[in-house]
């Protein structure tokens, strides 16, 4: 065998390292005879679980910064957080070369798989700290799926890891944030509200901690951005049809534009320049 032979047959290269063989064996069309959209839908639901994968992983090294103290790291993974959902919401602006006519060519065949069934999504959302019960019968005939949701409700949030970051920073939190019920959903704190004010007002000696809120801010406004447009894209794609998920479509997906991980950090600018 020459040397090249050898090379070929038995080296790490990019497709073995990148499993690309087996990555493209993934594309599954259930519409007969194939409809050529089909691919394309395929293809952007890929991708974008593959970006939750990598989320999550960013998200698990943001939390373990927070716990030890390292705001800088935190950031770090923060900005990537930023940058993927940036990339999801182009994704789904790519939909909109998919017509109306187009969609309905396959979609009956995809019925009932549906966005609810996204465990990735599910579990960014509860680590972030919406952790909506409701959610939890779109998984009833995988139980296991439903244990990992039920296993982060009853850890700290991010949101609960900054706050109890800020207090390790002697920033004095609320004694009824920092021992709330985890499992319980958030409470807007008049008492956060005061301090993150505090410290955006006195920039001078605060001005990291203001960088690490703004970021915080970009990650929650990409992430209603992807909720707006999703919402948005579904209108254009199904009109006022109900989801394949079986919710009201449009109707529902409008009612969770208004979801925020990071409530306290919107509400503190309506405080700005007034006394609170
Ligand atoms: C033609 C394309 C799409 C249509 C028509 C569509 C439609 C819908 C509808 C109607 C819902 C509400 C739930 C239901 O009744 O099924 C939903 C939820 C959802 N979709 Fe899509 N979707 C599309 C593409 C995507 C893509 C590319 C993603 C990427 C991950 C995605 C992720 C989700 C998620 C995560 C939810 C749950 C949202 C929540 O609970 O707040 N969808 N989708």
């Amino acid at each position: 065998m020459s040397k090249y032979e050898n090379l070929v047959l038995n080296e790490l290269n990019y497709n073995s390292y990148l499993k690309v063989n087996e990555l493209l064996e993934l594309q599954q069309l259930l519409s007969k005879p194939a409809h050529h959209d089909e691919m394309f839908f395929i293809i952007i639901h890929q991708a974008a679980e593959l970006w939750f994968k990598l989320m999550r992983h960013e998200t698990a090294a943001m939390v373990e910064a927070f716990r030890t103290g390292s705001v800088s790291h935190a950031l770090k993974n923060l900005r990537r957080l930023v940058a993927i959902m940036q990339l999801q919401v182009q994704q789904i602006n790519m939909l909109n070369t998919l017509t109306p006519v187009e969609f309905a060519g396959f979609r009956d065949h995809l019925k009932p798989a549906s966005g609810f069934q996204s465990i990735q999504f599910r579990m960014i959302e509860f680590v972030f700290g919406l952790r909506e019960p409701f959610f939890l019968k779109f998984f009833e005939k995988e139980p296991e799926k439903v244990a990992i949701l039920e296993g982060i409700a009853k850890e700290p949030s991010v949101y609960d890891e900054f706050v109890r970051t800020l207090d390790k920073a002697g920033f004095a939190m609320p004694a009824a944030l920092l021992q709330r019920d985890v499992t319980q959903g958030w409470v807007e704190s008049p008492e956060l509200i005061a301090t993150l004010k505090e410290i955006y007002e006195n920039p001078k000696e605060n001005y990291h901690w203001v960088l690490l809120f703004e970021t915080m801010l970009d990650f929650d406004e990409k992430f209603a951005i992807w909720r707006s447009v999703h919402m948005l894209m579904v209108a254009r794609t199904v009109g006022m049809k109900t989801g394949t998920g079986g919710s009201s479509g449009y109707k529902f997906l409008a009612g969770r534009a208004e979801l925020r991980f990071f409530p306290e950090l919107w509400s503190l600018r309506t405080h700005i320049g007034t006394v609170y």
